[in-house]
């Protein structure tokens, strides 16, 4: 390749502090080293970790960098000494690293990778080097991904050979959220043919979910959301029941023991709310229920009675679904070109690189109501960005507004008493309900989960 060993200048998003838009830079990509690769970004996703990182400013030393994590490319050029990837090879980057010979890699009971984490600096959320420089500054490599750059360079031990007749716009999916909720279902939770299971939660890792429970076999498959929109979606990946919390006046636990004759086998939360994650728990059947944490959250403790657990059921916590990237990305990549998962039907929108504010704000203020975190997807070819569709689903969001922040202050309020029935009874929630409805409506839907719980300021 002419590019091979030589300084790349290209596009990326560069985001030089926390809660500011991104913006669209020039940056200079060094030639990979030994054990690196250089890939060409085709595709990437927009996760909700990406806005955490943005927005929540828990890693202060974590700027300037270029975020994204989800997303597929080519083998542009190799380090030196590198054999197992070729320029032109497709390949998935991996936020969960696999380098086969740690003690994590070895052993089947975990995905983690204790090279990977030591090549990682945690207040930063990036490696300890980078191969970005923009402005004569070195930029930070999110998850030492950085999938927000026509170019990236990745520690081989982040990157999974795909199969080349993968369409790369698709599988990109495959980088974070879907194998996060399929692999919780079928790997942590190994939910068990003939079962039943409760997904809490229906953005895309919650359906996602919703696909593993059906792939493994589960025969009633109830999807708990407080936005009704996400049931006609969770049906098409196999969702058998619904649930919406706001229309039940007891705790959703009782409710889901009562449908289920004593409570479901396998739950799976997948909202990123202490509180659900509680009533996921028990929401399980006493005896062998599995509840799996798969939604992120690292603002607030959570909450059980050990009685919970002492009467047999399981709680466990999921990370990318269990799945080893190396090995589990191009299965699932596979399992996608055998028909046997679904990715297509997880993406709305389809945006060019430079859209990629308005792809943020819109996964903001869509978080409860129309979509999520995966399915705005950045084709940085641009060929197949497309405009108009665009401008309408602007236009159809600024028409809304109005009526969509009320109804999220009608649903906040819905379930901050839904929640304090469940914990303390009928008591008097004014001033947290003041609290909310004085909330911008940007401001409610960037932290809608933690509102939607019992926090409210
Ligand atoms: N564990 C991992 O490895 C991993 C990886 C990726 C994402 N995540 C996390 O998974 C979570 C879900 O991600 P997503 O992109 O699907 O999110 P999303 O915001 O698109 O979807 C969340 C869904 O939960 C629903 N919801 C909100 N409050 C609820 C409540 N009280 N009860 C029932 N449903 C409720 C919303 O209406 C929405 O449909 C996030 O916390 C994300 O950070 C975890
Ligand atoms: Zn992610
Ligand atoms: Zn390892």
């Amino acid at each position: 390749m002419a590019t091979a060993g030589k300084v790349i200048k290209c596009k990326a998003a560069v985001a030089w502090e926390p809660n500011k838009p991104l913006v669209i830079e020039e940056i200079e990509v060094a030639p990979p080293q030994a054990n690196e690769v250089r890939i060409k970004i085709v595709a990437t996703g927009v996760c909700h970790s990406d806005l955490y990182h943005l927005l929540e400013n828990m890693h202060e030393d974590g700027f300037p960098t270029v975020l994204g994590h989800e997303a597929a490319g080519i083998v542009e050029s190799v380090g030196p000494g590198v054999t197992e990837f070729q320029p032109g090879d497709k390949v998935i980057p991996l936020f969960i690293a696999q380098c086969r010979e740690c003690r994590f890699c070895r052993s089947p009971k975990t995905n983690q990778c204790e090279k990977a984490w030591a090549a990682m600096r945690s207040n930063a959320m990036s490696p300890l080097d980078s191969r970005f420089t923009c402005k004569g500054k070195k930029v930070l490599q999110f998850m030492g991904t950085s999938t927000f750059s026509e170019y990236t360079v990745v520690n081989t031990m982040a990157v999974a050979k795909i199969d080349p007749a993968a369409p790369l716009d698709k599988v990109c999916l495959l980088g974070c959220g879907i194998c996060t909720g399929f692999g919780a279902a079928v790997n942590t939770a190994k939910v068990e043919p003939g079962s039943t299971c409760a997904v809490f939660g229906l953005g895309a890792v919650g359906l996602a979910a919703v696909m593993g429970c059906k792939s493994a076999g589960a025969k009633r498959i109830i999807a708990v959301d407080v936005n009704p929109d996400k049931f006609e979606k969770a049906k098409v990946f196999g969702a058998t029941d619904f649930v919406n919390p706001k229309d039940h006046n007891k705790p959703i636990s009782q409710v889901l023991a009562e449908m289920t004759n004593g409570g479901v086998d396998y739950s799976l939360e997948c909202v990123g709310n202490v509180t659900v994650m509680r009533s996921a728990l028990e929401s399980c059947i006493q005896g062998w229920g599995v509840s799996v944490i798969v939604g992120w959250t690292n603002l607030d403790d959570f909450a059980a009675r050990p009685i919970q657990l002492i009467a047999g059921r399981t709680w466990k916590g999921s990370l990318f679904g269990g799945f080893k990237g190396k090995d589990g990305v191009p299965a699932m990549v596979k399992a996608y070109l055998d028909k046997k998962v679904k990715l297509d039907e997880f993406i709305t929108h389809n945006m060019t690189l430079d859209q990629i504010n308005d792809a943020i704000e819109l996964m903001k203020h869509a978080k409860w109501f129309n979509r999520s975190e995966q399915d705005c997807m950045l084709d940085l070819n641009c060929a197949a960005s497309s405009p108009s569709c665009y401008v309408t689903l602007l236009h159809e969001k600024s028409g809304n507004q109005g009526n969509q922040g009320d109804e999220a202050v009608k649903n906040i309020n819905g379930l901050i008493n839904d929640t304090f029935q469940q914990f303390f009874g009928n008591v008097t929630i004014f001033v947290i309900r003041i609290k909310c409805q004085n909330l911008e409506w940007q401001q409610l839907s960037g932290h809608s989960s933690d509102c939607g719980g019992i926090r409210g300021d």
